[in-house]
């Protein structure tokens, strides 16, 4: 099966535009020909698929062909688990009949909703597309069966099934704000749990002090995990304060309805103070660890997007402004808030 490159082609010749991430390669971005050929990868995988290795826990037994590490030795995510292809027919969700969820009246906002429409169609997830218009390249992406799992420093560890997890959990609509460091912004309709419920669930240890999250790794399923010179699979990190603060959401849902792929499904976080590539979807893995964890892309670009990420009109982009954002479809542009609006919220997490 040939990889199919042509998305990731146009998609890098679209990406011109001065207001969106870059690629900046690193030490550990190796030249292909220092890489795990893509044949040999490919077979390993052809070769499982023979073998009718069709789940990931079947799959986690076969150690040295499951890890990323054969392709990329700089991964900071050894324990990444390397997916095999979904097979049999699609598997629905679950937890369908849980939205549209209460609506929480605590969280308002000062600007008028983005419709449905432009926030479906606008969206960044370069495991699919470095373009915006993810939703045409998703088509493959299985979101069920799904599992969570949520290791470290937990006095429970527990890897839960993501349905049997929200029908666990207190489902929720709360309206925010969305801030992306492009400097575009958006106002949505989450569904979603705080983290903190999650959190009290497996008990965090008095020494977890951040917590680590990893996407899925199925480069069959989404095109732009075969591009090699990103660091596969997607990983974000919070302090532990964070995450358990309030605002903090896991969200499987949006517009009243579960989210649709390119939002993240079937479960993403969401952090409205903090600029949008903090907020990691499709998450498989949640690590209470005790040092700071690395970043997507903090990695990437430490000089242009910090681990904080945190909304600030006065701490320009290095190649553009925050001091305004642009609202998506209607172009209006506003003054950007500190923390996005949430100061009252986050502010005391940041008093040194
Ligand atoms: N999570 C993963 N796994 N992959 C990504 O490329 N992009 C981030 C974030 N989460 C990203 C991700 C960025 S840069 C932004 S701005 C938001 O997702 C966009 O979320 P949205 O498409 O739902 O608006």
């Amino acid at each position: 099966m040939p990889l199919d490159t042509r998305n990731l082609e146009l998609s890098l010749q679209i990406t011109k535009s001065p207001m969106s991430f870059i690629h900046i390669p690193k030490s550990w971005h190796i030249p292909a020909s220092q890489a795990t050929p893509e044949d040999i990868y490919l077979d390993r995988r052809r070769l499982l698929k023979t073998m009718g290795f069709g789940g990931i826990s079947a799959l986690g037994v076969l150690t040295g062909c499951n890890r990323l590490n054969a392709w990329r030795p700089d991964n900071p995510n050894q324990d990444a688990i390397l997916q095999p292809p979904s097979t049999g027919p699609p598997q629905a969700s679950r937890t369908q009949d849980l939205y549209p969820a209460r609506h929480n009246p605590a969280f308002t906002l000062d600007r008028p909703l983005t419709p449905e429409y432009t926030a479906n169609k606008y969206n960044i997830f370069y495991e699919f597309a470095v373009s915006k218009d993810v939703n045409n390249y998703v088509h493959k992406f299985r979101t069920r069966p799904w599992e969570v799992e949520v290791k470290g420093l937990v006095e429970k560890p527990q890897t839960f099934d993501l349905d049997d997890l929200v029908r666990m959990m207190p489902l929720e609509e709360r309206l925010y704000r969305f801030c992306c460091v492009e400097a575009w912004a958006m106002a949505i309709p989450w569904t979603g749990f705080p983290f903190k419920a999650l959190l009290d669930k497996v008990q965090p240890m008095s020494d977890a002090k951040y917590v680590r999250m990893l996407t899925f790794l199925r480069p069959s399923e989404a095109p732009g995990q075969q591009a090699k010179w990103f660091p596969w699979p997607y990983y974000e990190g919070l302090t532990i304060e964070e995450a358990m603060n309030e605002l903090t959401l896991l969200a499987t849902g949006i517009y009243g309805h579960e989210l649709p792929v390119q939002h993240g499904a079937p479960i993403r976080l969401v952090t409205p103070w903090k600029y949008g590539y903090k907020s990691i979807k499709s998450i498989v893995l949640i690590e209470l660890v005790n040092e700071k964890p690395r970043t997507f892309w903090n990695d990437e670009a430490p000089s242009e997007y910090d681990f904080y990420a945190n909304v600030n009109p006065y701490i320009p982009h290095l190649r553009w402004s925050q001091a305004t954002e642009r609202m998506l479809d209607t172009n209006e542009k506003r003054e950007t808030m500190l923390y996005n609006g949430y100061a009252p919220y986050v502010a005391h997490l940041y008093k040194t």
